[in-house]
């Protein structure tokens, strides 16, 4: 570290740091966001819900009844409110002892991370994957066994041999469904082994499933089996009320309940009560929570299929697109491997629309994954993704000019 900021003492402050607080490099992250974007540039960046997709009149009316009671102003409870819990561990299918309202599902991560990672250890991860877990995950000093992850599922085979040979991760971080950023599920057979080789070997599976409510095409798979000992989910409304709600949960195995709670009891103790009474009042309105996500289905479905249409037709035969049948985005693979797709980015970025390079879903750094792209389709509107597919063309086939 180069920078001194003074105090007026003459004491470096930065020099009271610790390795955590410092720039150290951190795994995963995006890139800083580009300066000179025009305004109105089509943004397929994924991640947020649609703003019609979200309750905002019954969350403005659940908040305004629980604030009416001065008691919501007051301290809560560490693992979270009772109504939360049961409703939350009802759709888990467990004891609502087993559940930890956190806020959100990056802060769930972050909990289990630090109640398990000590420098060192290794996490495996899917490749391609999330960066903002891997960046967790990293601050604890963990380092990534990557296991590749495409449209032909997860390379489990190859995993296995990895442990046979003496790898040993004290953690398996998967999203199941609509993975971020491939948009692909697992399979209820690879789960189902996943669980028999963390059983075997002595890892966690930490299922970070956020999209799993968003399936609008398909068969629905069911989670990572919480009877077994060595599995927790860790899910939040993020993607289905609204990540400014910051609420999720944590459902853990009975044995590891005291170690998540001992480290949220150093941090802030527990969850907004005015939004967790909020939300619980909200879900507590029968097929409520059913009824609002139908409804970010559907435009999910519709937005969807604008998108891949467009692109199909715009850029025949030089695309490899999976499909959505959930979630909030695409994964796009060019079919001639020699695509420079930062380059195409550089382009449309010119033409007014943007998107994520596959690159930023590497876990071994931005190196991989050149030839690929997520976008997003969620929070655009169908006239905005015909024209932002349009202009993802036109800089695609200059590039390839
Ligand atoms: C896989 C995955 N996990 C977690 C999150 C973030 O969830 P939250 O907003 O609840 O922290 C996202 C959002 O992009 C995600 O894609």
């Amino acid at each position: 570290m180069t920078q001194t900021i003074e105090s007026p003492r003459g004491t470096d402050l930065l020099s009271l740091l610790s390795a955590r607080g410092t720039d150290r490099q951190l795994a995963g992250g995006f890139g800083p966001p580009p300066a000179g974007l025009a305004a109105d540039t089509i943004r397929l960046l994924g991640g947020v819900p649609a703003d019609e997709a979200l309750p905002t009149a019954e969350l403005a009316a659940a908040f305004s009844a629980v604030l009416s009671d001065p008691a919501t102003l007051r301290y809560s409870v560490l693992p979270g409110i009772e109504p939360l819990r049961s409703w939350i561990g009802e759709r888990e299918g467990v004891d609502p002892d087993r559940i930890l309202v956190t806020n959100g599902a990056l802060h769930a991560l972050n909990l289990i991370f630090d109640a398990v990672l000590e420098p060192g250890d290794v996490v495996a991860v899917e490749s391609p994957t999330f960066p903002l877990a891997l960046r967790e995950a990293s601050y604890y000093g963990a380092s990534f066994l990557p296991v590749p992850t495409s449209d032909t599922g997860l390379d489990l085979d190859g995993f296995e041999e990895q442990l046979r040979g003496g790898a040993r991760p004290k953690i398996f971080y998967v999203i199941p469904d609509f993975q971020n950023p491939t948009g692909s599920t697992l399979s209820a057979e690879a789960r189902t082994r996943l669980v028999g080789l963390a059983e075997q070997y002595g890892f966690l599976i930490v299922s970070d499933n956020p999209y799993k409510e968003l399936r609008f095409a398909g068969t629905a798979v069911d989670d990572f089996d919480l009877s077994s000992d060595n599995v927790l989910r860790a899910n939040t409304f993020s993607k289905t009320l609204g990540p400014g709600l910051r609420l999720g949960w944590i459902a853990a195995p009975q044995w590891l309940i005291p170690a998540l709670s001992r480290i949220r009891s150093t941090q802030d103790q527990h969850s907004s009560l005015v939004t967790q009474s909020a939300v619980a009042r909200l879900l507590r309105s029968e097929g409520a929570f059913d009824r609002i996500v139908d409804g970010g289905r559907e435009l999910y479905r519709q937005r969807s299929t604008v998108l891949v249409d467009e692109l199909e037709s715009a850029l025949p035969g030089q695309l490899h697109i999976v499909r959505p049948e959930g979630g909030i985005f695409l994964w796009l693979r060019a079919s001639d491997p020699s695509v420079d797709l930062p380059d195409v980015q550089t382009r449309a970025r010119g033409l007014g629309v943007d998107f994520s390079l596959g690159r930023y879903f590497d876990p071994t750094g931005p190196v991989g994954y050149l030839g690929s792209a997520r976008l997003g389709f969620s929070n655009q509107t169908v006239d905005n993704l015909v024209t932002g597919a349009n202009r993802f063309a036109e800089a695609f086939t200059q590039a390839v000019r």
